[in-house]
């Protein structure tokens, strides 16, 4: 499992990371936790993320922890969770995704549901946090290998999507990361930041068992055991993102990832970000367009 000593102590600090009841957002909690971190565990379902507030207790007894019902699928859960966030937070962690979906399937308003959940709902959410995000405020978004082999055309982004899944999930990883890039040109001047990260690749069964999350057979544990030289358990697919969050050496505008083969597994060091995601003309432009589709203007 991974280690979490050589974090700084992260006291007085609110971390919200959102899709914190399972996977890499579940380790992020608890390696943010153990570090003394408050955290606010941003779920849609208040039963799982209780399911992940338990598992955390089990091996950080005195973690600090609050749950904040959101469904990244619906602007109006989202306006709602912000606008019931009344304490600073110094740091958000877009976790929460939807890696595969029926080409047809949209979100409650009608988006797409990758693109809708992934990117514009982080979106939403970040733009009406405003009030809330501490001065010195960090965001992080989660990337991924796939937004390489992906292209955004945000004109196109409310349009039903023909293509294939992978590719879409691509896309989705994509406008986030853009906007994320764009979110800290934008900020840049302030002491706020944001950053994107990715956690290689992270499975279920090299993961160290938590009570009530992923139930992975003894078998499939072992069969996978074979595959651990090219990947890598969830608790250290969580070590980028977590490094972004409150490494000393992460700044506004980086890209974290693994640094082993592919990017695939190992310790967090800095990779690259396509063009496209870097494009100051692509952040603008997808930044007008998710204004338009969530009919949140984020004023920055
Ligand atoms: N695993 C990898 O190798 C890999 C590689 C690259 C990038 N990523 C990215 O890393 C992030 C976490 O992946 P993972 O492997 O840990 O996935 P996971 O185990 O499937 O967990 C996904 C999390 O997102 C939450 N979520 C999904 N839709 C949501 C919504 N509408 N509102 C709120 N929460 C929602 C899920 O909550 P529910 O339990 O309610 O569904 C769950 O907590 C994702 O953004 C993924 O795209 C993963």
């Amino acid at each position: 499992m991974l280690s979490s000593t050589a974090l700084p102590r992260l006291d007085g600090r609110t971390i919200l990371v959102t899709g914190a009841n399972a996977g890499i957002g579940y380790w992020c909690a608890e390696i943010l936790a153990a570090r003394g971190a408050r955290v606010l565990l941003g779920c849609r379902s208040v039963e799982r993320a209780e399911v992940a507030v338990s598992a955390i207790r089990a091996h950080v007894p005195d973690a600090d922890l609050s749950v904040v019902q959101v469904d990244l699928g619906s602007l109006a859960s989202i306006a709602a969770a912000a606008s019931a966030l009344h304490e600073r937070v110094d740091a958000v962690i877009c976790n929460a995704g939807v890696k595969a979906a029926d080409r047809a399937t949209r979100t409650v308003d009608g988006l797409d549901l990758m693109v809708g959940t992934n990117a514009l709902g982080h979106f939403a959410l970040l733009a009406q946090l405003g009030g809330v995000l501490a001065d010195d405020a960090r965001v992080v978004a989660v990337g991924s290998l796939a937004h390489r082999f992906a292209q955004i055309d945000p004109p196109t982004l409310a349009q039903p999507w023909t293509g294939a899944s992978l590719r879409q999930y691509g896309r989705s990883k994509a406008a986030l990361m853009a906007l994320t890039f764009e979110l800290d040109r934008r900020w840049r001047g302030t002491a706020r930041s944001a950053l994107c990260a990715h956690p290689g690749y992270a499975v279920d069964p090299l993961t160290p068992h938590r009570d009530g999350l992923a139930d992975v057979s003894s078998v499939t544990r072992a069969l996978a055991a074979l595959s651990r030289p090219l990947v890598q358990g969830k608790d250290a697919g969580a070590a980028p993102i977590v490094h972004a969050t409150v490494g000393a050496d992460a700044t506004g505008g980086d890209y974290w990832g693994p640094g082993g083969l592919l990017e695939f597994r190992g310790a967090p060091t800095r990779v690259r970000a396509s063009e496209q995601v870097r494009s100051r003309d692509v952040g603008a432009e997808l930044w007008s367009v998710a204004e338009e589709l969530t009919g949140v203007r984020f004023a920055v």
